[in-house]
C-alpha cells in the first residue's frame, strides 16, 4: 500500500502564522508538523510516500525533508496543488502515483498518539472499498460527523450545526483505486471545495465503507486552539516517555 499526505491549502485560519510559511511546516513541540504524518506512515510500514503541497512555500518542503533519509526512506515524492480547491482535489493529484494500488491518506495537520498499523493491515485484507477512522470528540460540529447505526455508517455530514453523533471523521482515510473515479464526479461544495466527505458518502452509498474507532488521542492543527492542543498532547507524550526511560 502507498501513502499520501495532503499538505496543501493556505491555512488561513492560522493567520498570521501562515503568512510566511506553510501550515504543515509550523512547529509542533520539537518538530515541524509534517514530520508526524510521515512518521505515522513509516511506523505503519509504508515507505512509498507522496506529499501534496501548495501555496507559496512549497519549495521549503524539499529543503526540509529532502529524500526523507531522516525517516529511513530512499526517497519522497512531491506534487503541487494550485490554489486550495479542497481535500478531494488535492487527493486527485495522487492518481498517477497510486497507480491502481490501495492508498492510505493522511491530512498533513492530523496528529495521533498511537500506530495505525492494525487499521492498515485490516484494510489490506478488505477486498474493496474504503475505510475511515472515527474519534469521539466534544466539538463534533468542527468536523465531518458520522451518523452510525450498529456497525454501519449511514452517512457523514460536513461540519453539521446539529451533529447526530459525537464521532468525528479523522483525517486518516484508506481507499481502493475507485476513489479517483469518484473524485471526478464531484461538484464543488458551498465553500467552493471538492469535499472528502462527498467521496466518503459515495462509498457509504455503495456499502463499501468500513470504519474503526481510533485508539489514543487525536488532534488536528487547523486553528490556534487546535494547534496548541496538539503541541500539548505531543509534549505530554514526550514527557511520559522521558519519565519511563
Ligand atoms: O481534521 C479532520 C477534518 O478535516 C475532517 O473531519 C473533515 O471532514 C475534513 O473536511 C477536514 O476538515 P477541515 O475543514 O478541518 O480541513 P482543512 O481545510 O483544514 O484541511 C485539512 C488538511 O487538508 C490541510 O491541513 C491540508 C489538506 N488540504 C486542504 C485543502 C482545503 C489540501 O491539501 N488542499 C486543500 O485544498
Amino acid at each position: 500500500m502507498k501513502g499520501v499526505i495532503l499538505a496543501g491549502g493556505l491555512g488561513k485560519r492560522l493567520e498570521p502564522l501562515t503568512r510566511i510559511t506553510n501550515k504543515h511546516l509550523l512547529p509542533v513541540y520539537g518538530k515541524p508538523m509534517i514530520y508526524y504524518p510521515i512518521q505515522t506512515l513509516v511506523d505503519a510500514g509504508i515507505k512509498d510516500i507522496l506529499i501534496v503541497t501548495g501555496g507559496n512555500h512549497a519549495g521549503e518542503f524539499l529543503r526540509l525533508l529532502g529524500n526523507g533519509s531522516e525517516f529511513g526512506l530512499k526517497d519522497i515524492n512531491y506534487t503541487y496543488q494550485k490554489g486550495e480547491g479542497g481535500i478531494a482535489e488535492a487527493l486527485d493529484l495522487a492518481e498517477h502515483f497510486a497507480d491502481n494500488d490501495k492508498i492510505v491518506v493522511i491530512l498533513g495537520d492530523n496528529l495521533i498518539e498511537k500506530s495505525i498499523k492494525q487499521y492498515v493491515s485490516d484494510f489490506s485484507k478488505q477486498p474493496k472499498g474504503a475505510k475511515i477512522l472515527l474519534k469521539k470528540v466534544d466539538d463534533p460540529e468542527r468536523f465531518g460527523v458520522a451518523e452510525i447505526n450498529g456497525n454501519q455508517i449511514i452517512k457523514i455530514v460536513e461540519k453539521p450545526k446539529h451533529p447526530k453523533s459525537d464521532y468525528a471523521v479523522t483525517g486518516f482515510y484508506m481507499y481502493d483505486k475507485k476513489v479517483f473515479d469518484i473524485i471526478k464526479t464531484l461538484k464543488p461544495s458551498h465553500r467552493g471545495e471538492l469535499e472528502i466527505t462527498d467521496v466518503n458518502n459515495e462509498y457509504i452509498k455503495c456499502n463499501q465503507m468500513s470504519f474503526a474507532v481510533l485508539d489514543g488521542w487525536w488532534s488536528d492543527c487547523g486553528t490556534h486552539e487546535a494547534l496548541l492542543r496538539a503541541n500539548n498532547l505531543v509534549a505530554g507524550n514526550a514527557n511520559h516517555k522521558l519519565k519511563n526511560y
